[in-house]
């Protein structure tokens, strides 16, 4: 069974692919019939323990598009509050005949546990576990970054080699983070993260990227800025500067925005926390990719399930073959 679990699982060639397939399905959504019937007699379970506006829906879209028959399981109102375990729920799944599911756990490990289990024999995809990795958000981000930075057709079998990204903020919790400098190593960015001293993950000096504390010199030399929310929720107050100092120092606002080089863009994964990390003035420029990115994630979420569950059938306009 073919998985994905972790964006450092994935060679060039399989992210290049990824992103070429994803540029194949963004065509459909011209058209005026914008399904697919790759996937029809398939069953995807969305397996959802927590909780998700972005990924979930995508995922869902993604499914429907290419004809699948979709389950939407979420943790609240199931019997998980009953106590019931990942194993039990997985087995239910299996007892039901799904042929893929997708899911997000609090627990970083869960969707690995699950691929290596036994428990359903089914292809596993990661939509974040806990603070581990998100690989369908890094796919979805150099999906956007090769549109934005090189071009819809001009990037078909491009990678991202010498495009400068910082990733700005709470990467200690941050999945996005991790998952994004795997990625763009594997497609030949260069990566700087600029983070609190406190939100800077020990064993940072191991990841294939630079460490910064000074925001404005890095937002000057560099192609893109991606900045984090801020994770309240898994976070000691003790490792949290006040709001002000945070948002002072690590904020973007209109001012600090003008110091990007013209062509530069700003991502951010959502949810975006505005006034902490990023203003209303800058999220709702035009230089902000945050809803071009939601769009994107169809078109990749579809490319990831097309190459991991579609077979032999032709994308769209041309036979292309998924390496398995
Ligand atoms: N970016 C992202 O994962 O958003 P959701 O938590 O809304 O899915």
């Amino acid at each position: 069974k073919r998985h994905l679990i972790s964006a450092a699982d994935l060679t060039r060639d399989d992210a290049v692919l990824v992103l070429d397939t994803a540029e194949e399905m963004a065509r459909l959504a011209d058209r005026p019939i914008k399904k697919l019937p790759t996937l029809r007699g398939r069953t995807i379970c969305n397996l959802f323990f927590e909780d998700s506006t972005r990924t979930r829906i995508s995922f869902e879209a993604a499914e429907k598009r290419l004809s699948a028959d979709v389950i939407n399981f979420s943790a609240k109102g199931s019997s998980v509050s009953k106590g019931e375990s990942l194993k039990d729920t997985a087995q239910t799944l299996a007892a039901m005949g799904v042929d893929a599911v997708v899911i997000r756990h609090s627990a970083s490990g869960a969707p690995y546990r699950l691929a290596n289990s036994g428990w359903i024999d089914a292809p596993v995809i990661n939509a974040g576990d806990g603070t581990h990795q998100h690989p369908t958000q890094a796919l979805l981000d150099a999906f956007t970054l090769r549109r934005r930075l090189i071009g819809h057709e001009a990037g078909i079998g491009q990678d991202l080699s010498g495009k400068r990204i910082t990733i700005v903020g709470d990467v200690l919790h941050s999945r996005v983070a991790r998952s994004n400098v795997d990625l763009l190593h594997t497609l030949g960015a260069e990566v700087t993260l600029v983070a609190p001293p406190t939100l800077v993950p020990v064993g940072v000096g191991n990841w294939p990227c630079e460490v910064s504390y000074d925001l404005d010199s890095a937002l000057a030399k560099c192609d893109a800025v991606m900045m984090l929310r801020v994770q309240r929720e898994r976070m000691n107050a003790a490792f949290f500067p006040t709001e002000r100092e945070y948002s002072r120092r690590y904020g973007l606002d209109a001012q600090r925005m003008a110091k990007l080089p013209e062509h530069a863009v700003v991502m951010h994964p959502g949810p975006m926390v505005r006034g902490m990390e990023i203003t209303a003035e800058v999220a709702d420029s035009p230089r902000c990719t945050v809803v071009e990115q939601v769009a994107n994630g169809v078109f990749t979420r579809m490319a990831v399930l097309y190459l991991l569950l579609g077979g032999n059938e032709p994308a769209v306009t041309q036979p292309s073959s998924p390496s398995s």
